[in-house]
This record gives C-alpha cells, structure tokens and sequence, in this order.
C-alpha cells in the first residue's frame, strides 16, 4: 500500500492547476447510459474513482475509452449495448456514487438492479430518497439477495419532494426524469454546482430541463437522447484544498483554472481567518497568508454554504489559527475521523457530538498517521506540510480516490512530499 512521506515547513509558492471535478464526472459518465449515441467528456479527472465508474460500465456491457495526457483527460462511452443492467456489490462496496446509475438504467432498459451499499465510514449514508422518488414515477422495487431490484416499462413524469437535500438523489431522479413520459416536478433539489454541470451535458443530450442550479427542477420528458460532447466543471474541492494549502503554509499561490464562482464560502470563510485571498480573472485566484491566521468558526451546510467536503481541510488551518474555532458538521453524522489523527500531530480538538472546539494556534508535529476518508487525507497532508519533522501518512489510496497526483502538484508548488510504495509495510 502506497505511503506519503511529508517533511513539513516549506511556504507553498508558485501555481497549483485544478483538475476537473470527480463529483461532476461521476454522474455525467452515468448519463452516458440514457443513449444509444457516443457521450464523450472533457477535463476528466485522473483519480480513482473514474477507474471505479469505468469499470462499472464495462461490466453492463458499455464501451469506455479513458485516456489522459496527450488524450487530454477524456473519455468516450457508447453504451450502444447495456448486455447486464446491475451495479455489482463488488463495484459499490467501494464506491457508492455507484448508486447514480439506477436511475437512468430504468429510465433507458426497464430495469436495473444495484447492490444495497452498506454503511460507510462517514456515517449511513442510505439511498432511500433516490428509491421513493422512483416509486413516484412508477418503478417497482424489489430487494433480493443484498440488490434493489427497479423495474418500469416506462417512467411516468411525478412531482417529487425530496425530505432532504440530496446531491446524488437529485442527480439520480434528474437522470431518470430526462426519459420519463411527460413533466416531472422536483423540489427541494440539490444546488450544487455538479448538478448543473450534469443538466449541461443532459440538455446537451437533448433533455428538456428548466431550473438545475434552484430549489425546484421541472424536467419535460422526451422519447430519446443523442451523444453530446461536454466539459465537467473543475473541482471546486481540490481548488479549496490548495486555497488552503497556501493560506497555512504561509505561501504565495495561484491556484489556476478553477471557477471562483462556485467557492464564495470557503474564500469567505478564509477571508475571515485572514488570509488574503483575490480571484484574479475568471479561473484563478491568488492566495497569500503570513501566518497571522485568526480562529473563525464554520458550519457545513448545503450549497452555496460551507461544504462539508471542506470541513476537514479547515479543521487543518483552525489549529493554525489564533483562538478557539467551532466546526459544526450539519450534513453527515460522523464525519470527524481526522480529529484523532490531528491530535496524534499536537492538535488541540474536543468533539462533542456534531461540533468540535479547535483550540490554536498549536505547533503540529511530524507523526505516522492513517488516512481514513477522502477528505480526511487530505486534512492530514495540510497537516503534515507545516508539522515540524517527516509525517507518514498510510492508506494514500484514499486521496487518490478523488485527488489527481496530488503529491506531484504539491511537490510543484515548493511542498517537500513523496509517494513510496510499499515501505515499511
Ligand atoms: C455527495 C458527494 C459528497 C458530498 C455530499 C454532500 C458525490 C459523488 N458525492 O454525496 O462528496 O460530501 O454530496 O455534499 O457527489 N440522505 C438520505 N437519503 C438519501 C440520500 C441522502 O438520508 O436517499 C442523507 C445522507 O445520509 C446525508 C445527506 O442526506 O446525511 C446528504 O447526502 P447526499 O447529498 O446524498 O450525499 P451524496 O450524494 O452521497
């Protein structure tokens, strides 16, 4: 299993390129299943978790091309043929956003069949909302040996009303709604930029969507889809994880061709603590720290609020921050693994149920930590770039799930970080 070793102390200074959005790929390459026709898609991020969806395709019968460099990160589907319309347990286990092809395997063969995921290091994380808002439209469920089984001979548009804001439902229900006959009425939608991103290349496809990006997402259902060609948006999390490598390294970055736009809380928040930070044109932004960083509290939420993607990158620069910061996670119910793994570095955090109380400014030092969830690693590498010695961070295949090389774009960036397979193990 791949370690980073970390020696930690350099200010990051330079430029640091954001990749295109995981978030945004995901779905969109499981919207290739709604045609017959080619979908091919830009700025593909190489990560993990595309291997992941790739794979997933592959094995209902879809032809992936994926190729980067040269290819410049894109990917053509043809899901002319879907042989085997099922998500398998062995797929999904590791990847849940598996579940964003059971709506638009329904919605293009009449069934689909994907294995239940199970719980999650971050808490439950069900998808009952994407399976309700299926039956709405008419789906039958079944549950059999660990798979949801949908079936329907056609969708019917339905007004759905989702309990609770869901990124993937809201993507999933959009997906199945596009083919449905007649409107479909969604409210309470995800705004995420990643669903606008998807209802781009959806109506690019031909989809009639009126409202991605608000509340309420009104769908005119059509008979059929055409291939398209679409650029995924870049990765607003990767491009807040460097704002805040900069800002807690005491560094001088430009963080290159993200969109500034879709980081209003987090440059805000940064703002707060400090950091001077100014989008210079329309995809980059300059941020510059001396270190004088002041304790601000946050509290995810929903887009256009704090991300909870961010909140463990932030629990990072709180224990860099004068005074005592409040970190309210509002979305999932255990998402605070960093925190043991901060404190093994000198932090000084106290969690009680969904808040925890970050006490700074505490000089970090160099331990061997274990990367637990994406977002968590990536916490633990901020953490490491300003520890005082070399950290060992294990189970890197975590931040590669959705981090493209990032030790290669950091060590660019002036960050003392190598990747090395197998030590010690
Ligand atoms: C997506 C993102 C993930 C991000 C999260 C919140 C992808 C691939 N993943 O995950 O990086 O952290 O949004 O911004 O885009 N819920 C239910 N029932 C459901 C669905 C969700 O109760 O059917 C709950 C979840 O348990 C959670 C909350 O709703 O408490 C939000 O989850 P959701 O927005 O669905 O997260 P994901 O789409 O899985």
């Amino acid at each position: 299993m791949d370690k980073f070793v970390i020696r930690g102390g350099n200010p990051l200074l330079g430029t640091l390129r954001v990749s295109g959005s995981k978030n945004s790929a995901l779905p969109c390459m499981a919207a290739a299943i709604l045609t017959e026709e080619e979908v091919v898609l830009e700025n593909i991020p190489q990560v993990r978790d595309i291997e992941t969806e790739r794979k997933l395709l592959t094995s209902m019968g879809a032809e992936v091309e994926l190729g980067y460099g040269r290819a410049h990160h894109r990917t053509t589907i043809s899901c002319r043929v879907l042989s085997d319309p099922t998500a398998k347990y062995e797929i999904v286990k590791t990847m849940r956003a598996s579940s964003l092809v059971l709506g638009p395997l329904v919605a293009r063969t009449g069934m689909a069949r994907v294995s239940m995921p199970g719980g999650c290091a971050i808490g439950a994380r069900p998808i009952d909302l994407h399976i309700k808002g299926l039956e709405t439209m008419g789906a039958q469920i079944a549950y059999e040996h660990g798979y949801i089984e949908a079936r329907a001979e056609r969708l019917k548009g339905a007004h759905i009303l989702f309990d609770k804001i869901t990124v993937t439902g809201t993507e999933d229900l959009l997906m199945a709604a596009v083919l449905a006959e007649g409107e479909t009425v969604m409210e309470n939608c995800a705004r995420e930029p990643e669903v606008t991103d998807l209802a781009g290349l959806l109506t690019a496809m031909g989809a009639k969507i009126e409202g991605a990006g608000t509340p309420t997402i009104r769908v005119q259902g059509v008979e059929k889809l055409h291939g398209a060609k679409h650029r995924i948006n870049p990765d607003r999390i990767e491009a807040g994880t460097f704002l805040i490598a900069g800002a807690i390294t005491g560094g001088d970055l430009m963080v290159t061709q993200c969109n500034p736009q879709h980081l209003g809380a987090v440059i805000g928040k940064l703002q707060e603590c400090g950091v001077r930070i100014e989008a210079t044109g329309e995809d980059q932004i300059r941020v510059r720290s001396e270190g004088n960083l002041k304790a601000a509290d946050i509290s995810t939420e929903e887009y256009p609020g704090f991300p909870t993607d961010m909140q463990a990158q932030y629990m990072a620069l709180a224990t860099q921050a004068e005074g005592a910061s409040l970190v309210k996670e509002n979305i999932f119910e255990n998402r605070f693994m960093h925190v043991q793994e901060l404190v093994r570095m000198g932090a000084n955090i106290r969690v009680d149920g969904r808040t925890a109380t970050v006490r700074g400014k505490t000089p970090l030092s160099a331990a061997a930590v274990m990367c637990s969830d994406l977002r968590a690693s990536a916490s633990l590498v901020l953490g490491a770039l300003v520890a005082d010695g070399e950290s060992i961070l294990d189970r890197v295949y975590n931040i590669d799930r959705g981090y493209e090389r990032i030790e290669e774009k950091l060590r660019g960036a002036g960050a003392q970080i190598r990747r090395m397979g197998n030590v010690f193990s």
